[in-house]
């Protein structure tokens, strides 16, 4: 009577609107990174595959049966989608924990709810994407049309891969654009899922589509392929760089979300409590595999103890344990060469001479299998060393102490990304001040990781460009068209 869902042996490519294997028979498997165990075996995307969804996303958009369907119906359609994901909200949270090692309670009761939400925001939107009058010289009639750019290509990453996809869907498609989504190698399962809810929301063949695979064959492909109109991607800053690189050739839009060190400041006047809660927030959440991850802490020498003593505390209660139990609160790293590259990075922490206060092991869950690692928190760190610079992506946090504001400001600011910050203090006026002075898309005020449909988020500096969520995302999907007509009689 165990109703639990279950992953299928064996997924295809979901390509004009139906099932299909790769043009080469390739094929790859993803593993469930809480026990090292096969999940399954999926269809590996390459060139030709490419090639045939960009020519039916093409066919989609030029016919207009969703660009050119009224707003209100693409509104309705992707209203559909968001009841096709809460009807399966238990299976997606059920794939999305056995594919990327998150805990059940994050996609149940958070992750996969709020990609229905994200669907139902945008299906708002679709109605109310208009453009303006402008007052010209002489006697013209001026206005702006939002058109949408065309054939979308969403590259995602492995930590949220639902929901960093639906950022991109739900806007895109609202706009009248068609998109093809190619999620991670490491975690596919729940955008093929999505696959299926999309088909049964009855979107036209070639509107959505998705393509698994690995990066340098499938994800470079559609980067390079002429009919591809915008790339949006998130991952790492590395293969940002790439991405950007090769969609100059063909001049493609391109908006990136990558990676951060985003500083966490603690300022003397903060509750400690709170500052304590709001940096395990920020650091832990989805075992700091977050790209806004709060991973540099910064304590004033007067609060130092008070907080770390709290921080301390607090992280040894977050104990590593089998994601599929609606107990644990914290969950398996999401692959093999993430797990080693967070345990070089605490050995490297440690070799610099910063001062590992909990964790810093291999955690063993169960029969010792599985990719786990214990929370762990480095003090008497400074901004230079490379626990402080470089984005780990793992449950690692980074903490500095300082003396004064500008002191902390300008460590903070010290950086190659500029992704997200916070600040923790009592004092209104220093908040706000504080928020203006940080280089980062987003800045939390006495607290963490608040992410809303309708609030915009993104990078400055070397963590990206374009904004994703709330009405910005609409800007990014569409060109701007000025109309000018001759009312001279
Ligand atoms: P990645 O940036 O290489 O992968 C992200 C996506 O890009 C995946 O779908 C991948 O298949 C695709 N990709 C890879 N190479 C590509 C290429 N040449 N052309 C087009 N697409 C390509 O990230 P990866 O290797 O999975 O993780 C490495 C590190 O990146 C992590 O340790 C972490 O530090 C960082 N990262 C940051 C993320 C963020 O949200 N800021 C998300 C994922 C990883
Ligand atoms: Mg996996």
């Amino acid at each position: 009577m165990d109703p639990r869902p279950a992953a299928k042996p064996q997924y295809d490519l979901y390509l004009n609107g139906a099932w299909v294997p790769s043009a080469t028979g390739e094929t790859f498997e993803t593993l469930n990174p809480a026990t090292e165990q096969v999940i399954s075996r999926v269809a590996a995307a390459g060139e030709r595959d490419v090639d045939a969804a960009v020519k039916a996303a093409r066919a989609a958009f030029d016919a207009g049966k969703w660009t050119q369907l009224s707003a209100s119906d693409r509104g309705k359609a992707l209203l559909r989608i968001a009841e096709g994901i809460r009807k399966n909200l238990d299976e997606l949270a059920f794939l999305e924990t056995i594919d990327a090692g998150k805990t059940i309670g994050e996609t149940k009761n958070i992750e996969v709810p709020l990609a229905a939400e994200l669907f139902e925001y945008y299906a708002g939107w679709a109605t109310k994407i208009t453009g303006e009058t402008i007052p010209v010289r002489g006697n013209y009639l001026a206005y702006t049309l939002r058109e949408p750019i065309g054939v979308c290509a969403a590259i995602v990453p492995w930590n949220f891969p639902l929901l960093m996809a639906v950022w991109k869907i739900a806007p895109a498609l609202a706009a009248g654009n068609v998109m093809i989504v190619k999620p991670s190698e490491f975690t596919p399962l729940s955008l093929l899922k999505l696959a299926e809810i999309v088909h049964e929301a009855g979107l036209p063949p070639g509107v959505f589509q998705v393509l698994p695979g690995f990066g340098p064959s499938a994800g470079a492909a559609l980067v390079r392929h002429p009919g591809v109109d915008k790339i949006a991607f998130t991952g790492s800053t590395a293969t940002g760089q790439t991405v950007m690189r090769e969609a100059a050739a063909t001049l493609k839009r391109v908006s990136l979300e990558l990676g951060g060190k985003s500083p966490n400041i603690v300022l003397e006047d903060a509750d400690p409590e709170a500052a304590a809660r709001g940096a395990i927030a920020g650091i832990f959440y989805n075992k700091g595999e977050v790209c806004a991850a709060g991973s540099r802490l910064f304590v004033p020498e007067k609060l130092h103890d008070a907080v770390m003593e709290k921080v301390v505390e607090r992280a040894k209660k977050l104990v590593p344990g089998d994601p599929l139990d609606p107990k644990t609160r914290f969950g398996a790293i999401a692959s093999k060469p993430q797990l080693e590259k967070v345990l070089g990075y605490i050995q490297t922490g440690k070799a610099e001479g910063a001062k590992c206060v909990t964790g810093g092991e291999r955690a063993k869950v169960g029969d010792g299998k599985g990719y786990f690692v214990q929370p762990t928190v480095f003090d008497g760190a400074t901004n230079q060393m490379r626990i402080a610079r470089e984005e780990i992506f793992g449950p690692v946090l980074t903490a500095i102490t300082y003396k004064d504001l500008d002191e902390v400001i300008a460590l903070a600011n010290d950086s190659p990304y500029g992704l997200a910050a916070a600040v923790f203090t009592r004092d209104v006026k220093k908040a706000h001040v504080v928020a203006r002075r940080l280089k980062a898309g987003t800045v939390w005020v006495n607290t963490y990781n608040i992410y809303d449909p309708a609030l915009p988020f993104g990078g400055v500096k070397q963590s990206g460009f374009g904004r994703e969520l709330g009405s910005a995302a609409i800007d990014n999907y569409t060109e701007l068209k000025s109309v000018c007509v001759d009312l001279n009689l």
